[in-house]
């Protein structure tokens, strides 16, 4: 299919044709990356701004890394050293970007909606990297590249994800991926993380972590987002663990090919054991790797690329 979107902003609005280019085109760079010579002049020329407003450790390295393999000029915006820290708003700090010649601007905010704000006014091309308790648009297409990579297909898997549901933006563009692409999608987690409503969205949601996990070809753990929740959701950390983490006894009850996945940073010893995380089973490692070729081809097709076919030229 024609790639024509000039902004990467959600899961939500993207058709499962349109995340499977991403994911063929991803495995294009992957083959990239496992060359001698790892990079290639797509967008050379071009400055890519990443703009993190909020901490990350893979996803801010993973875009700088990924536009420096596509010969990009790459900015790295520091909001500590910035004028944001006098007051400048961010529409005036991505007016000035754009007026630098940023063409792609690669967005973290503690407020969902920021990237879709940016897209209204900015000519340059916006990417959600995450966005208050929204979307994670490229963790979502870095979990489905690396489940396709495993398991040959997502069509029909069951995929549980368990944890923190109700803060988490990597959730949610987890459930419109996997969903798309015709999974089936459990969801497990303390009641007051995990409402009923998420049943919308299409998923089956349980608060008995046998169940969710007994069938599971995917287990995707998810940490307790302590920055965006605003009052105790569970009575303590020990509670949470023994009632939803995932221990040694549970990963008993697990399919034997069932994958371990989690988009990190993980809490070891509270919702995933440390020797577990550490495993064979564990995928957390290969996430990260399969972010760097996930996002050059999200840059690549934001720049007008077409496809895995253009990529090796
Ligand atoms: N998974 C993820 O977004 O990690 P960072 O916060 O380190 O970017």
């Amino acid at each position: 299919m024609v790639w024509n979107r000039s902004h990467l902003l959600d899961i939500e609005s993207l058709s499962s044709e349109e995340i499977l280019t991403v994911l063929d085109t991803a495995r294009a760079f992957k083959a990239v990356g496992e060359r001698v010579i790892k990079k290639v002049p797509a967008l050379r020329g071009k400055t890519v701004v990443n703009l993190f407003i909020e901490p990350s450790t893979r996803t801010r390295i993973s875009f700088e890394l990924a536009a420096q393999r596509l010969t990009a000029d790459v900015i790295n915006f520091s909001a500590e050293a910035s004028s944001l820290k006098k007051g400048e708003t961010l529409k005036d700090t991505a007016r000035n970007l754009e007026a630098l010649n940023a063409d792609i601007i690669v967005i973290r905010h503690s407020a969902s909606g920021a990237a879709h704000f940016l897209s209204r006014f900015l000519k340059a091309s916006v990417i959600n990297a995450g966005d208050g308790a929204h979307e994670h648009p490229t963790q979502a297409l870095l979990d489905a590249f690396t489940i396709r990579e495993m398991k040959g297909k997502i069509e029909g898997l069951n995929v549980t994800i368990l944890g923190d549901i109700l803060y988490s933006r990597v959730a949610r563009s987890n459930i419109w991926a996997m969903t798309k692409l015709g999974a089936n999608v459990t969801l497990c987690g303390p009641s007051t993380l995990v409402p009923k409503v998420f049943e919308k969205m299409g998923c089956r949601v349980t608060y008995n972590v046998n169940e969710a996990i007994e069938n599971a070809d995917i287990i995707n753990l998810l940490r307790i987002q302590h920055e965006r929740q605003r009052k105790t959701m569970f009575p303590s950390l020990n509670e949470y663990t023994s009632l939803f983490g995932l221990t040694q006894a549970r990963l008993s009850q697990l399919k034997p090919d069932a994958l371990i996945m989690h988009p990190g940073p993980i809490n070891r010893g509270v919702e995933i054991d440390s020797d577990i995380a550490d495993s064979k089973r564990s995928m957390i490692l290969s996430q990260v790797t399969n972010g760097l070729a996930v996002r050059m081809a999200v840059l690549f097709l934001i720049n007008g690329g077409q496809g895995p076919h253009g990529v090796a030229a």
